[in-house]
């Protein structure tokens, strides 16, 4: 499963994008509104760091709008994928920008029928949320199980963007049900390095060593005779 970020942080993009990770990322507008500066500089910023699909969203309501916002989007940078909110106008959209050779990214996905449509749109990616089913008590796993089912099959090469990712546990059953790709909030992608376990392991491991301070040297004088 490849991982993407889920901000509007250039700095959270900066941090991160260092772990090596990263395939790509994705905005959207509640996301980019919490965000000082131009939008179209941040996405720009946001696609050069990942250096690959990174998701801009229209905000139309209507299919001419979308086709229109989504062209202008997509000029921002050629890593830019085309994000439609799922409905009739957005899978017309979806359609005409991808007959025109635009990626589109079909968002607010809930549901195998809305999956199976936006596919046959010609989407690239489907957003299938899962946080937003948990708020509502509906079951999000059973979900996002039954749109992988439904898009696996299918000719056009969609692929599945778990997305609304609230903490780990949604990263690891997106991973585990098979979905292609995961956009994650920075918070949890930190939240996935933590392990008590490699916490302790790693002060023990320091610990032992320190217990013989001439390894200490003996360590710099390898590093300094390498790079020399
Ligand atoms: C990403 O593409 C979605 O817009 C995002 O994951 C929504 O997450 P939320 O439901 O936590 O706002």
């Amino acid at each position: 499963m490849k991982l993407f970020i889920d901000t509007g942080s250039v700095a959270e993009v900066e941090e991160i994008a260092r772990w090596g990770v990263l395939a790509g990322a994705t905005t959207n507008p509640s996301l980019l509104a919490k965000e000082q500066g131009d939008p179209g500089d941040i996405i720009r910023r946001i696609a050069e760091l990942v250096d690959g699909p990174t998701s801009a969203e229209v905000v139309s309501d209507d299919a001419d709008g979308m086709v229109s916002e989504g062209i202008a989007l997509a000029g921002i940078d050629p890593r830019v994928v085309v994000k439609v909110p799922f409905s009739a106008a957005g899978l017309e959209a979806t359609s005409r920008l991808h007959a025109l050779g635009h990626k589109v990214n079909m968002t607010l996905v809930f549901s195998a029928p809305q999956a199976i449509l936006a596919a046959e749109a010609g989407a690239t990616y489907i957003s299938a949320f899962l946080g937003r089913l948990d708020d509502i008590g509906m079951d999000s796993v059973d979900s996002l199980r039954e749109i992988v089912e439904a898009v696996a099959d299918n000719s056009t090469g969609a692929q599945v963007l778990a997305a609304s990712i609230r903490n780990p546990i949604h990263a690891t059953v997106s991973a585990t049900l098979g979905a292609d790709v995961a956009t994650i909030p920075g918070k949890v992608l930190r939240q996935m390095l933590n392990h008590p376990l490699t916490t302790s392991g790693i002060e023990t491991f320091t610990a032992d060593w320190k217990t013989r301070p001439e390894f200490a040297d003996w360590l710099k004088g390898l590093v300094a005779a390498n790079e020399a």
